[in-house]
């Protein structure tokens, strides 16, 4: 049998304690430390504009394109974004909800809030929201997704992995759904890149928006917007900017001619230290292998939930691996204090409201750390 290779001592973190917040920071890999610098020597180095042309321009492609492996997509079907949010905001923006009655937006109880907020926001432009509920706080059931997709319908947008209980959705029959009906599909898979297999291209899906710096170990401010390759040129994104048009450096007045690649969703100057800040940890996803990483995930939270069930913990996470993603959610009485309880005891973990505790081990983590975090938070909610 070949020893899993965990890559601890790339992890300065993990000298701290245990580690498992992989759904809401990442640890930093030691060798960020060297691809900022790099940064920094290029920044030092260019003394005009050439900067974008020689490097930088090239970087965001670079990125994108490593991304776009993580999520099963080719080459040229990534752009860099600021953040989820702004990804979304782009696909938002190239809908003219006014202009047909197919003007609908199915999502779910258990996107996260940016999302919320964003198509709660597009009310004010025409769009009609159908938020589908999950009665049980855990899963929102398939069947009334897709029942809730109709011929009006003109987006599907929703987690394919939840912040808030890690229960993940069927993409592939989203899809089918939706593209029966008409309707393109969104999946924020910011909870699911780096720990699932993702299969863009195989789904067909329409979009996929996420960020680096939870599961990929990236820093801050780099998120991603994959669209379908065949889509691209359908769609016009009316949240934009220079570095979206096909002829950047020529300034041109509009009207806008957008760029034809997938940098036609692009706005403004990208953050380039963020693009740094995720090479190093897509590098090392990439040398572990998401099909290990995904093995290793079930594995453990297979065993985190039957340690939690065998002592009639609340489990707010689903039980089946194929219905949930890399975390554990643990329904305690008070999120916050036991976080701080466990932080003293040198377990990092965090809660949201109405999911407990949210526990994450990732491929860094080793089995002893694991089962070590468990027993303590077995002492301090039993005696
Ligand atoms: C599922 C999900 N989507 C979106 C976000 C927010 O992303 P951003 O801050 O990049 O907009 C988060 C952050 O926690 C998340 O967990």
């Amino acid at each position: 049998m070949t020893v899993f290779n965990r890559h601890r001592h790339e992890f300065p973190t993990l000298a701290s304690g245990i580690h498992l917040l992989s759904h809401s920071l990442g640890p930093v890999p030691s060798t960020a430390r060297e691809s900022m610098l790099a940064y920094c020597d290029a920044w030092e180095n260019h003394t005009s504009e050439d900067a974008w042309a020689t490097s930088w321009w090239e970087l965001s492609r670079r990125v994108g394109d490593r991304i776009a492996r993580v999520l099963g997509g080719s080459a040229g079907s990534v752009q860099i974004e600021p953040n989820a949010s702004i990804a979304l905001a782009t696909v938002a923006s190239c809908f003219d909800f006014k202009a047909s009655r197919r003007n609908k937006v199915v999502t779910t109880a258990l996107d996260f809030p940016s999302m919320e907020y964003i198509w709660d926001a597009q009310r004010q432009i025409g769009a009609r929201i159908e938020i589908v509920n999950a009665k049980d706080g855990i899963a929102v059931p398939l069947e009334q997704i897709l029942d809730a997709i109709d011929d009006e319908t003109c987006l599907v947008a929703l987690s394919h992995t939840s912040y808030r209980s890690s229960s993940r959705i069927d993409a592939a029959a989203v899809v089918e759904r939706a593209h029966a009906k008409g309707a393109l599909v969104l999946l924020d898979v910011y909870q699911s890149a780096g720990v699932l297999q993702l299969q863009a291209a195989d789904w067909q899906v329409d979009f996929l928006i996420g960020g680096t710096i939870k599961w990929l170990c990236g820093g801050p401010a780099c998120g991603y917007l994959y669209v379908r390759p065949d889509l691209q040129r359908d769609l016009r994104p009316r949240l934009t900017g220079w570095v979206a048009h096909d002829a950047p450096f020529a300034f041109a007045p509009p009207p806008m001619h957008y760029a034809k690649s997938v940098r036609r969703f692009a706005q403004g100057t990208p953050s380039i230290p963020a693009l740094y800040s995720a090479l190093p940890g897509l590098q090392l996803t990439e040398t572990v292998g998401l099909e290990q990483i995904a093995a290793e995930s079930v594995r453990r939270t297979e065993w985190m939930i039957e340690f939690a069930l065998a002592r009639g913990w609340q489990v707010n996470t689903p039980r089946e691996p194929h219905k949930r993603g890399g975390s554990v959610m643990i329904g305690v009485a008070d999120g916050p204090a036991m976080v701080e309880r466990l932080a003293e005891r040198k377990v990092y973990v965090d809660s949201r409201p109405s999911a407990g505790l949210r526990i994450s081990p990732h491929f860094f983590n080793t089995d002893e750390e694991v089962e070590e975090a468990m027993n303590i938070l077995a002492e301090l909610l039993e005696k």
